[in-house]
C-alpha cells in the first residue's frame, strides 16, 4: 500500500481521536473535601498544564474517612468505570485488593521506586505480595497545646495522660475564662474515633484485637482501663460534650478559636492553628508527642492516604500517569509546603525547603516512623464499625457498662475475625 493511500485510510480515524476533535481526554479523580482546597486545585492545574489534552474531572466527597468510604465503595460495587483513580485511606487497601476493586500497580510501580517511600505506607498498600496505592502523605496523632497558657501556669508539655487532665484542670480554675475547655479531640463515632481511642488502648498495653489467635481483645483489663480513662477523665473531666460530635474540623476550631488548652490531632492542623486567618492562637501553639501513661510509651497512631487506580477504569495507563505526577516529590513538596503534609518521600524529610518551613518535622520524623498502623485486613471496615458502636456508646454515658459493652464488642468481632481462619479466606 502506497504512503499517501494508508494516509488517506488514516485520515479519518486520526480526525475522529479525541485530540484532533479539540476534546479532551477526561480522567475522574474521586477526593474528599480538604481544608486547603487550594493546594489540590493547583496540584491539578500544573498536572493539566504538563499533559495538554488531558483533563482532569474531580469528584469531592466527604471529609469523613468512613463517609468517603461509603462513596468510593459504592462505585466500586458498581463497577463505575467513570471513576479512575481515588483516594484510599491507609486501612482500605487490604480490602479493595481482596475485592478485586483496586488495580494491581506492580508494572508501575517497581519496588526501587518503593524504595523511596516509608516503609510502613508501603507495607499498607502491599496485598498478598502486589501493590495497590502509592502513598501521598502519612499522619501521625501528636499532641497540640497553648505555650502561652502553660508557660503562664508555669507547665511544660504534659509527659503522660494523667498530667496532661491535671494541667487542663489547673489552667482552666485559673484562667477563669467560660469559653476555654481542657481538650478537644475526635470522638464522633467514625474512623476517627478508633485512630483516637487506639492511642490510649496501645498506650495501656491493650490491643484493638489480637491479629495471630483472631480473637477479640477489647473486654481485656488493659483496653477497659483506658477506655474508662477516656470516658471519666477526659470527657467527663476536662473536655466539652461537644467532642462527642467532633472529627477533624471541628475539634480543630475549637483550638483554633482559643477555646482548648490541649488538642489531638494529625500534623495539618499546624498550619491552620498557626494561620493568623484562621486562628486566634497563632504564633501560640507548641506541637509534640502524645502523653503515655505512667511507666508505658507514647502511641500515636498512622495515618494517611495513597492514590489508587480502579480495576473497573478504561483508561489505567491515563490514570497511572495523573498518579505518578501527583506523588512525586515536586507535588509532595508542595503538598507539605502548602498543605502542612507529612510526606510519605523519605528524601523530603531532608529538603532544605521544607524543613525552612517545618523545622519541627525534623524531630517528629522519629514520631512519624514510629507511628502504629491499624491492622492490615480485608475486613478491617466491619471490625471498625463494630469498634466505633463500643467505643462511642461506652464513652459518651457517664453511667456505661463498659465491661459488658466491650463483651459484646468482642464477641462480634470475633465472628468477623471467624472468616479470617483458612479454608473461609475472603
Ligand atoms: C486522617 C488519617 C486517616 C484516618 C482519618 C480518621 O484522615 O489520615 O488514616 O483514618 O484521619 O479520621
Amino acid at each position: 500500500m502506497s504512503l499517501s493511500l494508508s494516509i488517506a485510510l488514516l485520515l479519518p480515524v486520526l480526525l475522529l481521536s479525541p485530540l484532533f476533535l479539540g476534546a479532551e481526554t477526561q480522567i475522574r479523580f474521586v477526593t474528599w473535601k480538604s481544608q486547603f482546597p487550594k493546594v489540590w486545585d493547583q496540584a491539578i492545574a500544573d498536572f493539566e498544564a504538563a499533559n495538554p489534552g488531558i483533563k482532569v474531572t474531580r469528584e469531592i466527597g466527604p471529609h469523613s474517612s468512613t463517609d468517603f468510604h461509603d462513596l468510593v465503595t459504592q462505585k466500586l460495587k458498581n463497577r463505575d468505570p467513570e471513576m479512575d483513580v481515588f483516594f484510599m485511606d491507609v486501612i482500605w487497601p487490604a480490602e479493595f485488593a481482596a475485592a478485586g476493586w483496586a488495580l494491581p500497580l506492580d508494572r508501575y510501580f517497581p519496588p526501587a521506586e518503593r524504595g523511596k517511600f516509608l516503609v510502613a505506607p508501603i507495607l499498607a498498600n502491599t496485598y498478598r505480595g502486589q501493590i495497590y496505592g502509592v502513598p501521598l502523605f502519612i499522619d501521625a496523632g501528636m499532641l497540640y497545646y497553648r505555650k502561652d497558657l502553660l508557660a503562664q501556669y508555669g507547665f511544660s508539655p504534659p509527659r503522660t495522660w494523667p498530667e496532661l487532665v491535671a494541667q487542663a484542670k489547673a489552667v482552666l480554675a485559673k484562667a477563669n475564662d467560660p469559653q476555654l475547655t481542657g481538650f478537644s479531640g475526635q470522638f464522633k463515632q467514625y474512623e476517627g474515633l478508633i485512630c483516637n481511642m487506639m492511642e490510649y488502648v496501645l498506650g495501656n498495653g491493650g490491643a484493638l484485637w489480637d491479629a495471630d489467635a483472631l480473637k477479640g481483645t477489647l473486654h481485656r483489663p488493659e483496653v477497659v482501663e483506658a477506655v474508662r480513662f477516656v470516658r471519666d477523665r477526659i470527657i467527663g473531666e476536662i473536655s466539652p460534650r461537644g467532642v462527642l460530635a467532633y472529627q477533624e474540623p471541628e475539634s480543630l476550631a475549637l483550638f483554633a478559636q482559643g477555646r482548648a488548652v490541649f488538642h489531638r490531632n494529625w500534623p495539618y492542623a499546624w498550619e491552620i492553628a498557626n494561620d493568623p486567618e484562621r486562628s486566634r492562637v497563632a504564633g501560640k501553639v507548641g506541637m509534640t508527642v502524645l502523653p503515655a501513661f505512667p511507666g508505658g510509651k507514647s502511641v500515636s497512631t498512622l495515618g494517611g492516604w495513597q492514590l489508587g487506580i480502579s480495576r473497573f477504569s478504561r483508561k489505567p495507563d491515563l490514570a497511572w500517569r495523573f498518579v505518578s505526577f501527583m506523588s512525586s516529590p515536586r507535588m509532595q513538596k508542595q503538598i507539605a509546603l502548602y498543605g502542612g503534609r507529612a510526606p510519605a518521600l523519605r528524601a523530603l524529610y531532608r529538603d532544605a525547603d521544607i524543613l525552612k518551613k517545618r523545622p519541627e518535622f525534623e524531630t517528629q520524623f522519629d514520631t512519624f516512623v514510629n507511628a502504629v498502623p491499624r491492622p492490615r485486613t480485608p475486613v478491617y471496615v466491619p471490625l471498625s464499625n463494630i469498634m466505633q458502636r463500643f467505643f462511642s456508646s461506652a464513652i459518651a454515658l457517664r453511667d456505661s457498662n463498659i465491661e459488658s459493652l466491650a463483651r459484646s464488642a468482642s464477641r462480634d468481632m470475633d465472628r468477623v475475625l471467624d472468616l479470617l481462619r483458612e479454608g473461609t479466606r475472603p
